[in-house]
């Protein structure tokens, strides 16, 4: 059994300031760093810390995305799949905020240019059984989706950032959601908690879901009941990739054989230690830490 990660690569900007931007407010930045980053990249970086080995797909630009390819492969991600576009790799400019929290505008770049043939390529040397793990920052997804249901590989789908266009794709076809509930209540109307993963399950009958809760920690239904983890409390720096550092450590669970419970709490741990330190990808920590 195989893992593809067909997601995006960003170059991240990410500026300390005092507070976000307000609308026609001019304000200056304490300080700015650039990370590697996108959600794809980040929830990679993720699962192959977490222990399992992962193809990323995906596209940067040949003049600036190299550094992030590296990063990968420094992970233990397998890049070989990887492909060069003639333009700009995608970026994102985050602003961070003194309490660690984020603002962040996409610039899709290298991640809004796959194309059709681009992604057949991928997937040849994918089947059966293998999994696919998707979040919403590349285009293509629907066509992804429909040739990964022909090759019968289990889709994973982390609907972020949601948009009008999630509703487009074969969403009856994803085994596993992992969303947050503002993506949740786009799905399936306004609620929150335990009512909205009941009404994603009713939803989504043929999916397993976990909703993920902020500091409140997450829910998972796993096809017959509801499972709670609790988030642990730290001092947070930097909220980004949070959220992939628990997709990828959940989804590295499941895919090594851990029960839900298990993998939950693996999943918790990684993401509140990814919250002590800045940055996107950088911060995800490796599995011996997690565990320790
Ligand atoms: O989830 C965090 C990520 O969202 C950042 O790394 C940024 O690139 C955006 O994709």
């Amino acid at each position: 059994m195989k893992i593809l990660n067909y997601g995006s690569l960003n170059i991240d900007y990410t500026y300390d300031v005092e507070h976000f931007v307000r609308d026609g407010e001019t304000i200056s930045a304490d300080r700015m760093e650039i990370f590697s980053g996108g959600k794809g990249l980040n929830q990679s970086v993720a699962l192959s810390k977490s222990g399992v080995q992962v193809w990323h797909g995906g596209a940067v630009g040949s003049s600036d995305g190299e550094f992030l390819v590296d990063q990968l492969k420094e992970a233990g991600v397998y890049t070989e799949l990887i492909q060069r576009i003639s333009g700009k790799t995608g970026h994102a400019i985050i602003q961070r905020n003194p309490q660690g929290g984020n603002c962040i505008l996409l610039y899709g770049g290298a991640n809004q240019e796959i194309t059709r043939e681009m992604a057949d390529k991928t997937l040849e040397m994918f089947g059966r059984g293998d999994y696919l793990i998707l979040q919403n920052e590349i285009s293509q997804m629907a066509y992804i989706m429909e040739k990964a249901r022909e090759k019968a590989m289990k889709i994973v789908m982390n609907p972020s950032p949601m948009n009008g266009r999630i509703r487009t794709y074969p969403l009856e076809y994803v085994d596993w959601f992992i969303l947050n509930e503002v993506e949740g209540a786009d799905l399936c109307g306004e609620a929150e908690g335990e009512t909205l993963i009941k009404r994603l399950a009713e939803r989504f009958p043929q999916a397993r879901i976990v909703l993920t809760l902020g500091s409140r920690g997450a829910l998972c239904w796993d096809g017959s009941q509801v499972l709670a983890q609790r988030a642990y409390r730290v001092e947070a720096v930097d909220t980004t990739a949070a959220g992939d550092t628990f997709t990828g450590y959940f989804m590295g669970g499941i895919v090594q054989g851990l029960s839900e419970t298990a993998a939950l709490d693996r999943a918790a741990r990684a993401a509140s230690i990814a919250v002590t330190r800045p940055g996107a990808a950088p911060s995800i920590p490796w599995k011996d830490e997690v565990d320790r």
